[in-house]
């Protein structure tokens, strides 16, 4: 039989490089990327009633109730190709509550990556991101900068971005995660995502390569 496909959760604190990161798993091994903060925005983009209630949390860096994001998440990864293809969570769960509404429809992860980037370094990552509104790519001014004018000229930032924004998230990131790493303990792995977008990405490769590769060997035993 065929294994079954990798499912993944990426967790750390605002501007550690999750969406980064994610860009660059989607492209090696096909998994669907569903990232709880672009379906927020999503939200808030088109002008549901949703979205305008969950930018009043994101503005406060606090997080949106369990009644918005848990069946905008659950709808999302139940999809045909998120089961076929495998998923890549980015941001969810991110409370006790969330992990817990998983557990129930017995959802867990083959692997839990966190990323670890010291506080200082959050700050500048945070006011120096940009994002290309035609790609979805992200972008930094100083570390990942654009590759020509034409894409420079029409990069936008998030409104959540400023140096006071990003405290509160990294309080709310801090008041939340232990409870995930101990729902998460026997598949949590901690990556230094305080090195160069390629060398975090060479971590993780080797994390899901191995994680696909027991997979697949359970499949062929049987
Ligand atoms: P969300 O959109 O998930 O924001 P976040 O967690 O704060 O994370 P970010 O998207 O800011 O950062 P990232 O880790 O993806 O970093 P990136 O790769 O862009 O959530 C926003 C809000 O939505 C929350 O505050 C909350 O209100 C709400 N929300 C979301 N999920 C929720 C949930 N489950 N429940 C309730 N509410 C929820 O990188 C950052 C910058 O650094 C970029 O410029 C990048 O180019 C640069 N960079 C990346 N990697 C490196 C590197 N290795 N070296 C140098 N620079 C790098």
């Amino acid at each position: 039989g065929k294994a079954d496909p990798l499912n993944v959760m990426i967790a750390g604190a605002p501007a550690s490089g999750k969406g980064t990161q994610c860009e660059l798993i989607k492209a090696k091994y096909g998994l669907v990327h569903i990232s709880a903060g672009d379906l927020l925005r999503a939200e808030i983009a088109t002008g549901t009633d949703n979205g305008k209630q969950a930018k009043e949390f994101m503005e406060k860096g606090q997080l949106v109730p369990d009644e918005i994001v848990v069946n905008m998440v659950k709808g999302r990864l139940l999809q045909p190709d998120a089961q076929e293809k495998g998923w890549l969570l980015d941001g969810y769960p991110r409370s006790y509550s969330q992990a817990m509404a998983l557990e129930t429809l017995g959802i867990r992860p083959d692997i839990f990556i966190l990323l670890d980037v010291p506080d200082e370094l959050l700050v500048e990552r945070v006011v120096g991101r940009r994002l290309d509104p035609e790609t979805g790519k992200i972008y930094h001014l100083k570390y990942s900068p654009p590759e020509n004018e034409e894409i420079a000229s029409r990069l936008t930032q998030r409104f959540d971005d400023t140096e006071e924004k990003v405290k509160l998230r990294l309080q709310t990131h801090y008041q939340n995660i232990e409870s995930l790493v101990s729902i998460y303990e026997d598949v949590i792995v901690k990556v230094n995502g305080n090195t160069t977008v390629e060398g975090v990405f060479g971590e993780i490769e080797k994390l899901l390569t191995s994680s696909l590769d027991k997979k697949t060997e359970m499949v062929t035993k049987h």
